[in-house]
């Protein structure tokens, strides 16, 4: 199958490129800027036009979530104009387009987990922008091939992660400031990669999964305090070294803005994305969830080990 992916060197896009070009019977063609802008139109044409793809797996994105406060116009460009252009190139020449949304889109003001049905409600100008492209994706169902990914706080082997800072900042300091009342699921980069190989199999034997938005995160939520204290005990468990030794000091979000004096893009404060719809999916396939959506401790004990492999 012949395979476009815009945004192949950021987090995302370098795993799923690695993974899609190891996949059996894919061309892969991949692009970032500055040589393809999704929000140019006709940069987007041209380009699509010259390897007409059959499936365009979009990991570009403005990503910057603080950023985007003062950065509005482009972080619109990039996630809902460059959204807008992918999906009218794929209208318009049947071809599937994978997206990626976020957890941001919700408000996170409750505690209950949620699925795919919720009302969007971004709390910030990446949220929004984030909302923006859903609801357009989802106002075509019926006409466009598309599937949505909502996936929350990603890591991976590729770029800047949360998992990582953490790591440098124990292995440097004596305390952490660790905030405890932001609650979402940790995403690893690999899991989401083997789920676009999946779903492009289905859809290539021509046996596709339901077109539309899907939560792929991992199960459960935890906060970044909680987080630390899973990286310091399967450092330990996992022999990786130097061992993490740091104190945690659990503040509040208001708390670190203070003692940082940066002021953060509104997060929700919980935004934990349920896996029922997809893992209901898979089973109707005939394929097991347990080997797709993992618990977010599995995933982080993976990366390490990954991590330790790679060292040796
Ligand atoms: N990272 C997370 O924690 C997280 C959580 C939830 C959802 N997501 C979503 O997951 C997807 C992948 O995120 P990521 O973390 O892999 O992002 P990333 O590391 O920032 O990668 C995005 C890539 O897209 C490129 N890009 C930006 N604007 C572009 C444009 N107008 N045209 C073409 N390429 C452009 C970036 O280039 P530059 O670096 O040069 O700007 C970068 O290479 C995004 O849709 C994001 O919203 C991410």
């Amino acid at each position: 199958m012949r395979v476009a992916i815009l945004g192949n060197k950021g987090l995302l896009g370098t795993c799923v490129e690695r993974h899609l070009r190891k996949a059996t019977g894919h061309d892969c063609y991949s692009f970032d800027l500055p040589e393809v802008d999704i929000s140019d139109k006709e940069s987007i044409s041209s380009t699509l036009n010259q390897i007409m793809p059959e499936a365009i797996i979009n990991c570009a994105a403005y990503s910057q979530v603080d950023k985007a406060e003062s950065d509005v116009i482009s972080c619109f460009n990039a996630n809902v104009t460059g959204v807008h252009n992918l999906a009218f190139w794929s209208l318009h020449n049947d071809a599937l387009l994978f997206h990626f949304s976020s957890d941001y889109v919700f408000p996170g003001k409750d505690s209950s987990q949620y699925t795919e049905l919720d009302e969007l409600d971004g709390q910030s100008v990446y949220g929004i922008s984030k909302e923006l492209a859903d609801r357009m994706l989802e106002a075509l169902e019926g006409r466009l091939k598309y599937y949505t990914f909502r996936i929350s706080l990603l890591f991976g082997p590729d770029g800047n992660n949360l998992i990582d800072t953490i790591i440098q900042l124990a292995q440097t300091s004596e305390t952490l400031h660790m905030v405890c009342d932001q609650h979402s699921a940790p995403t690893y980069t690999q899991s989401i990669a083997n789920l676009v190989c999946l779903f492009l199999d289905y859809y290539e034997t021509g046996n596709p999964f339901h077109f539309g938005v899907y939560n792929a995160a991992s199960r459960g939520g935890t906060t970044p305090k909680d987080l630390c204290y899973l990286l310091i005990s399967l450092y330990r468990k996992l022999g990786l070294t130097p061992e993490l030794k740091v104190k945690i000091n659990e503040i509040t979000t208001a708390q670190w803005e203070s003692i940082s004096k940066v002021k953060l893009a509104k997060r929700p404060a919980f935004s934990v994305l349920s896996t029922e719809k997809l893992q209901m999916a898979l089973q109707e396939k005939g394929v097991n969830p347990r080997g797709f959506i993992k618990t977010f401790q599995q995933e982080v004990e993976s990366y390490l080990e990954t991590k330790k492999e790679a060292k040796k």
